[in-house]
């Protein structure tokens, strides 16, 4: 397996430096001095990859110098997680530790990027010559307009629609045909994509005489990008069911910029013969598709518990830099410690530790938590600072101690909530 993986890594410094005369390849690369290696935890095998004056320049054996290093656990888990089919293996490696990185987290990013940047493209190449079947995007807000960009680059045939309907002449210059109606858009593709905004806009689209189900036809599939309700989401399975044809619900996540790159991440749910047959279209606009099953429902719920995790978090890093405004702290220096807590792989140490419910390996306990976030609670309010998040959290932390959990790790906090939940213990 030491050999496979070298090769492997010899591999992609060999697709690295043919792409890097690529545009796309050329500009991640311009400016930037970059050093990252790649090994195993014994340092059996290692490859270093020098990214200078925009050529890339890779060798055998570890650098002490690399600014990020991404450790595999060992060789053979490196070589079955990269070979993987599975868009999600080395983020399942990151999650289960499998794969640690060491060091600069936004040059870790970069790396990753331009990686997947260089394999899609020399793939993309052979792909385009194959023929695409037929799409038309519906609604070109922000994040229609991008998935609608990334689907034209990708080589599909595309069709757009939107209400207003100067947003249509960019798509059109690009190479998109313009539609009148929903209706029209749907009968001229095989897959027809929505980005609308809410639950309303969505079926207004849908329905009526000239709405995208008057013309789609019956082996189409309906891709709904929007981020909609569970039950209007069921509402559309069944609309489409009656006339035959198939809706999936694919939600998705990343912002605006992302969708134009094609590098969401998709989130889908419902029929999986539906979902076989849509992936290429759908990985025209993601870097990654999670299939979660056959209810519809899930995709959309996957899809909240993101963004409650996004909404929060913001809201949280607000209130920090509030904080940080009241008491001193140089704004900066908050910054520089946000991307470092992000980074490091104890925070997904947390992620798996609470899902695997696995509190027996202890880094801070229930007790110190508590006293922490009796700390946190009286610096907050010291500073007249609402930190909301941290009542919740006391109390909680209260809870586990009286429910026997005080020698646990702090995460135990989880099995509070699963209480709180009706879940059983
Ligand atoms: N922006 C993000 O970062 C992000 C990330 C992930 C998911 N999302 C989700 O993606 C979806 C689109 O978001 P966006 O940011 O692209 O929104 P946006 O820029 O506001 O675009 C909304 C689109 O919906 C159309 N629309 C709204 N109401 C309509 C109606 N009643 N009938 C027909 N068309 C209607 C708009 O048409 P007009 O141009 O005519 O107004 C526009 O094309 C939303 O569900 C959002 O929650 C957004």
């Amino acid at each position: 397996m030491k050999l496979t993986l070298e090769l492997m890594l010899f591999g992609l410094a060999a697709i690295l430096r043919r792409e890097a005369k690529r545009p796309d390849v050329a500009a991640m690369l311009r400016d930037r001095r970059r050093v990252v290696q790649i090994k195993t935890r014994d340092d059996k095998v290692a490859r270093s990859f020098v990214f200078a004056g925009g050529a890339v320049f890779s060798r055998r054996g570890a650098l002490p110098t690399a600014e990020v290093s991404f450790v595999w656990r060992d060789a053979e888990t490196a070589v079955r997680r990269l070979r993987s089919a599975d868009p999600e293996a080395v983020a399942n490696a990151l999650a289960d530790q499998s794969l640690t990185i060491v060091g600069d987290g936004d040059v870790a990013g970069w790396f990753g990027d331009l990686a997947r940047i260089a394999r899609r493209g020399a793939k993309g190449a052979k792909d385009l010559s194959a023929a695409k079947p037929a799409v038309a995007v519906i609604g070109l807000g922000r994040m229609g307009s991008g998935i609608a960009l990334s689907l034209l680059r990708a080589g599909f045939p595309l069709t757009v629609y939107n209400r207003t309907a100067e947003k249509t002449r960019p798509l059109v210059a690009a190479g998109a045909k313009a539609a009148e109606t929903p209706a029209a858009a749907a009968a001229s593709a095989k897959f027809v994509i929505t980005s609308l905004m809410g639950d309303a806009s969505v079926l207004a689209v849908v329905e009526g005489p000239q709405g995208l189900l008057a013309g789609l036809g019956r082996s189409s599939v309906h891709i709904g990008a929007s981020t909609i309700s569970a039950g209007a989401t069921r509402r559309l399975v069944a609309l489409h069911a009656e006339r035959g044809c198939a809706y999936l619900a694919a939600p998705v996540v990343g912002r605006p910029d992302a969708a134009a790159a094609g590098d969401l991440m998709g989130l889908v749910s419902g029929d999986r013969s539906v979902f076989d047959a849509s992936r290429d279209v759908i990985s025209a606009y993601t870097r990654q598709t999670q299939y979660l099953g056959e209810d519809p429902a899930t995709a959309l719920a996957a899809k909240l518990a993101i963004n409650y995790t996004a909404a929060t978090l913001i809201d949280l890093m607000g209130q920090v830099y509030a904080f940080g405004e009241k008491t001193g702290i140089p704004l900066a220096a908050l910054h520089t410690m946000f991307r470092m807590l992000w980074a490091q792989p104890g925070m997904q140490g947390y992620a798996t530790r609470i899902w695997r419910r696995d509190f027996e390996d202890l880094g801070f306990d229930v007790r110190g938590g508590l006293k922490d976030a009796t700390l946190i609670l009286e610096a907050a309010q010291a500073a007249h600072v609402r930190w909301d998040f941290v009542e919740t959290t006391q109390r909680k932390l209260a809870r586990a101690l009286e429910m026997g959990l005080g020698e646990k790790d702090w995460s135990v906090v989880y099995e509070v909530t699963r209480a709180e939940a009706g879940l059983a213990a």
